[in-house]
């Protein structure tokens, strides 16, 4: 059974999704629930599931990136994960701590990368006159939001739609696509999944 760390710093829709996938035959448990964010929403559906939480504000450590990680890592060690998923945590992580999850640490990003890495995503699209938009679930490298592609869902940009809008109808994608490359993952297939 592989044991799953979720990182998060806002409302924790995915980590929901990706706690909630995992029972039954599923390969993989979800072992701990860290913010960066104590007032992260997320915290408090995690609470509800009974899984193990941590918070480590970042803002008292100012610049000091490797310090915030120091902290982080202690409770992140603490629940010896063997995947690492990033789920809306939106801190920039140092290439030292990237390199001690590489290969098993993965990120959910609310483009088709490689359109789009970095923030503003979906006004982005609605910008470009994009027909389509979308999400992906890649792992982890030191560069933001690159990294082999694990899984990509697709929807379509509609005449008028507001960044709101298009958030709401790719995080619908993201709930589908997420748990169903972490169970592939989990099992020890990097083969991408491409959802409609
Ligand atoms: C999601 O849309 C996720 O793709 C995005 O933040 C949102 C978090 O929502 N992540 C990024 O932008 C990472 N650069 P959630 O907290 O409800 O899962």
């Amino acid at each position: 059974m592989k044991r799953v760390a979720i990182l998060i710093s806002g409302g924790g829709s995915n980590m929901v999704a990706l706690v909630n996938s995992m029972t039954g035959d599923h390969p993989a448990r979800a072992v701990l629930v860290a913010s960066n964010d104590p007032g992260a929403g997320g915290l408090a559906k995690a609470a509800a599931s009974g899984i193990t939480m941590a918070a480590v504000d970042h803002r008292p450590f100012g610049r000091d990136r490797a310090g915030f990680e120091a902290e982080l890592l202690k409770h992140i060690e603490a629940a010896e994960p063997d995947i690492l998923c990033l789920a809306g945590f939106m801190r920039v992580l140092t290439p030292a701590f990237v390199s001690r999850f590489e290969g098993r640490m993965l990120n959910i990003h609310p483009s088709l990368l490689p359109k789009y890495p970095g923030l503003h995503t979906h006004q982005r699209a609605i910008d470009a006159g994009d027909a389509e938009a979308g999400c992906t679930v890649h792992e982890v490298t030191a560069v933001l939001d690159d990294g082999p592609i694990l899984g990509q869902a697709r929807v379509p940009v509609l005449a008028g739609d507001s960044a709101d809008d298009l958030a709401a109808r790719v995080l619908v994608q993201e709930h589908r696509l997420y748990p169903a490359v972490l169970r592939r993952y989990s099992s020890g297939d990097r083969t991408p999944i491409f959802l409609p």
